[in-house]
């Protein structure tokens, strides 16, 4: 590891967690530019594809964030050895891979990890997984990955809170979601790249962060068709190789930065960013009253000093991602009127509206649906972060509310934010952390 990236490294990288506060004074229009960083979800299942392969691979624009380093954790659990060669910069060698457990230890920290399932299995033959278990807003189930591994031919069994895959070889098949899942789809697309015969995954997410892991896949050998789309064919190819990539722009990092402008009456641009991964979320600002400019690799958001009430409905991609939800609640706390929100992919993903109540929203929640009366102004309080989008919609608030907002349990925000702090006080936000 370089110096300068020795020098640099936030307690994110070291997988520490930390009790620091973030601290925001409320009242600053945002404005400028800022730089949207590579994305955590995109990241994740690449790096665990490269337990596909043996040899050496180079990832760039790689997230500093928790939940990464808690995955190269977890693949040094399996004799895999990982070095920053600059600060978003990764080298990781499989060389010396073996077989191993994935520890519930590891696991219950980061649902994500059981992006191992697919690889582990089509290498080994075998595969042992602890269960995430559940999370803030309730049972996050994985019965879909459990389904789709049965489906190439293996033998699943669950013991003692692991999840026990066994098969001898796996074959192709024909696996079709009630419910997108992309996770699940990221799973069988890597355990299918080298079973025999052809897989088709039919209700396939087409997340952008899926279509980047095929194409990964696809750069170490794999055949996969049907890119971005619901319906994936992979077809099954004897070994893979190891290949270099670039992660993806974070869209939902992105999609926060231009919501601070939304939520300030400011007009920020975010570069670095891909505008057609976040269609329906710039289409939402537009209807609460901002103007969007999109360019090739950046978007600029003007917004008017209060948006007004919308309704937004979460869907699978492209429809308007869950991950941004928590941010619009945020916004049209302070909309002019009544806004709705239905989260239809995690119907109880509400545990931030408690704390944004805090601050003096006007919120109702029934079933799916948070009604959202759009008050005139929010008041700073101590409030507490419950899980990653949540710290950062509490953030959002802050910059708005009279007073100051201390957000306590912050390392929330760790596992998928970069620096988020310095980006909005870059932007003018009277913002800092508070280390503890
Ligand atoms: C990914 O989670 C993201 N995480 C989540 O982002 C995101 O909220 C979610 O997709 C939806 O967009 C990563 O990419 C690491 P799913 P994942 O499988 O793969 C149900 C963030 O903030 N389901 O698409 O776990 C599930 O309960 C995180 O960065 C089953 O029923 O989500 C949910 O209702 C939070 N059985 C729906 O499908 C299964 O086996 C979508 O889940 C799997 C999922």
């Amino acid at each position: 590891m370089s110096s300068k990236a020795k020098e640099e490294t936030p307690k994110a990288a070291t997988g520490t967690i930390t009790m620091d506060e973030i601290w925001v004074q409320g009242g600053r229009r945002l404005s400028g530019s800022v730089a949207a960083g590579g994305s955590k979800n995109a990241t994740l299942p690449v790096l665990a594809a490269t337990l596909l392969a043996p040899g050496v691979y180079h990832f760039t624009n790689v997230p500093v964030l928790k939940d990464i380093s808690t995955m190269l954790q977890m693949l040094a659990r399996f004799g895999v050895t990982s070095r920053r060669t600059d600060a978003h910069s990764i080298e990781i060698d499989t060389r010396n891979q073996k077989n191993a457990e994935a520890p519930y230890e590891l696991v219950k920290t980061m649902r994500a990890s059981i992006y191992v399932l697919g690889p582990l299995l089509a290498r080994y033959g075998e595969a042992r997984v602890s269960l995430p278990g559940g999370c803030a807003w309730g049972p996050r189930p994985v019965d879909l990955h459990i389904k789709g591994m049965e489906a190439l031919g293996a033998v699943v069994d669950i013991d003692h809170g692991y999840i026990v895959a066994k098969a001898d070889s796996l074959r192709g098949s024909t696996v079709s979601f009630d419910i997108s899942s992309v996770g699940a789809t990221g799973n069988i697309l890597m355990a299918a790249a080298t079973a025999a015969g052809e897989t088709v995954i039919e209700n396939a997410a087409s997340e952008p962060e899926i279509t980047a892991l095929a194409e990964f896949l696809v750069a170490m050998g794999a055949r996969i068709e049907g890119l971005g789309s619901p319906r994936l064919v992979v077809k099954g190819v004897p070994e893979l190789h190891p290949a270099d990539a670039a992660m993806i722009p974070d869209r939902i990092e992105a999609g926060t930065l231009l919501a601070a402008a939304a939520i300030t009456g400011g007009d920020v641009e975010v570069t670095n960013v891909d505008p057609s991964h976040l269609g329906a979320v710039l289409t939402k600002f537009e209807a609460a009253g901002s103007s969007v400019e999109r360019a090739d690799r950046s978007v600029r958001v003007r917004a008017p000093e209060r948006p007004e009430a919308i309704a937004v409905t979460t869907q699978p991609y492209p429809g308007f991602p869950t991950d941004m939800q928590a941010q619009f609640m945020a916004l049209l706390s302070v909309g002019d009127g009544a806004s709705s929100i239905v989260d239809t992919i995690y119907t109880d993903r509400f545990t931030h509206v408690a704390e944004l109540e805090r601050l003096g929203a006007d919120i109702r929640v029934e079933g799916n649906t948070a009604f959202v009366q759009g008050v005139e102004s929010l008041s700073g309080a101590p409030v507490m972060a419950t899980d990653l989008r949540a710290s950062a919609a509490l953030i959002l608030a802050g910059l708005i509310a009279g007073g100051e907002t201390r957000v306590s349990r912050v390392y929330h925000l760790d596992r998928g934010y970069e620096r988020l702090e310095e980006k909005l006080s870059a932007l003018g936000a009277s913002i800092r952390r508070v280390r503890r």
